[in-house]
């Protein structure tokens, strides 16, 4: 009755390992100033994935961001990256820990050259060759304008050079505010095929992203915020498939003009 052979040969049941999970926000909360901003966001972003995050302007995503960095200060709730809690953290620490944050400003030495910009962002000042070249393969715009001072590149390059600086060194997890604000249709594929590469790669990327097309053609998983919390999350291809679903979430509609 109790043959070990024949339950070995049953169907497997729903053992489908759980998604391994790189970084857990459970109900977090950030006052900025006397204002309470975020008011409980919960979301994952499994390893090796893109989860975008999604959300109007104002919703919390930038918040989100900086409370993951240790920018702004949690006052409630728990961040967990790589089974460690985060929360409290101190920026340098969870910098250190491997996760990489390229905001929306970017952040790069306008008056220092390409190169100048890379050699500040490797450890101890000593680029990989090897990963350099990789990351020439990813924006090639960066080689060729390699002695130029970087406030002189176009918008699209300042943003593949934030980028570049990001994971010049190798990192668990980039997260990303809107890297194609602003930036002309072209760019933006340039930009498609290098985040591609990215994910061939296995890179665990958190992107901000207010483009939805392009959100849904890089994204594994998504978070949708509003008003300072997520309202939405799960896979990609769901939201993708669901036209009625991204119009509540995100107000997308084919004849919108708002
Ligand atoms: N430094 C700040 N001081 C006061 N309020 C802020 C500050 N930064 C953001 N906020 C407010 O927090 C809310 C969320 O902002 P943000 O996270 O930047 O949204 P998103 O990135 O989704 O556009 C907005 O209402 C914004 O006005
Ligand atoms: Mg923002």
């Amino acid at each position: 009755m109790s043959d070990p052979l024949v339950r070995n040969s049953a169907p497997m049941a729903s053992t489908v390992p759980a998604a391994d999970i790189l970084l857990d926000l459970d109900d977090v909360h950030t006052h900025i100033e006397q204002y309470h901003i975020l008011q409980g966001v919960s979301f994952q972003v499994p390893r090796g994935q893109f989860t975008m995050l999604l959300g109007r302007n104002g919703a919390g995503k930038t918040t989100t961001l900086r409370s993951v960095m240790g920018l702004w200060k949690v006052s409630q709730g728990r961040i967990t990256f790589d089974g460690a809690d985060i929360g409290g953290a101190a920026t340098p620490d969870i910098a250190c820990r491997g996760i990489a944050y390229v905001p929306e400003d970017m952040s790069i030495f306008s008056d220092l050259t390409v190169k100048e910009n890379m050699v500040l962002a490797a450890r101890q000042g000593e680029m990989d060759d090897t990963r350099l070249n990789w990351i020439f393969d990813l924006f090639p715009a960066l080689k060729k304008f390699w002695s130029l001072e970087a406030g002189a590149l176009s918008g699209g390059q300042k943003q593949m050079l934030a980028i570049a600086r990001a994971i010049i060194e190798p990192r668990e997890l980039l997260l990303i505010d809107e890297p194609t604000k602003g930036l002309a249709p072209a760019i933006v594929g340039a930009m498609i095929e290098a985040f591609q590469e990215l994910k061939q790669a296995q890179t665990s990327v958190l992107l901000v992203e207010q483009n939805f097309q392009f959100a849904r053609t890089l994204g594994d998983s998504v978070a949708v915020m509003d008003d300072g919390r997520v309202v939405h999350a799960g896979s990609m291809a769901e939201l993708a498939e669901n036209v009625e679903l991204q119009q509540q979430l995100l107000g997308l509609s084919l004849d919108a003009h708002q």
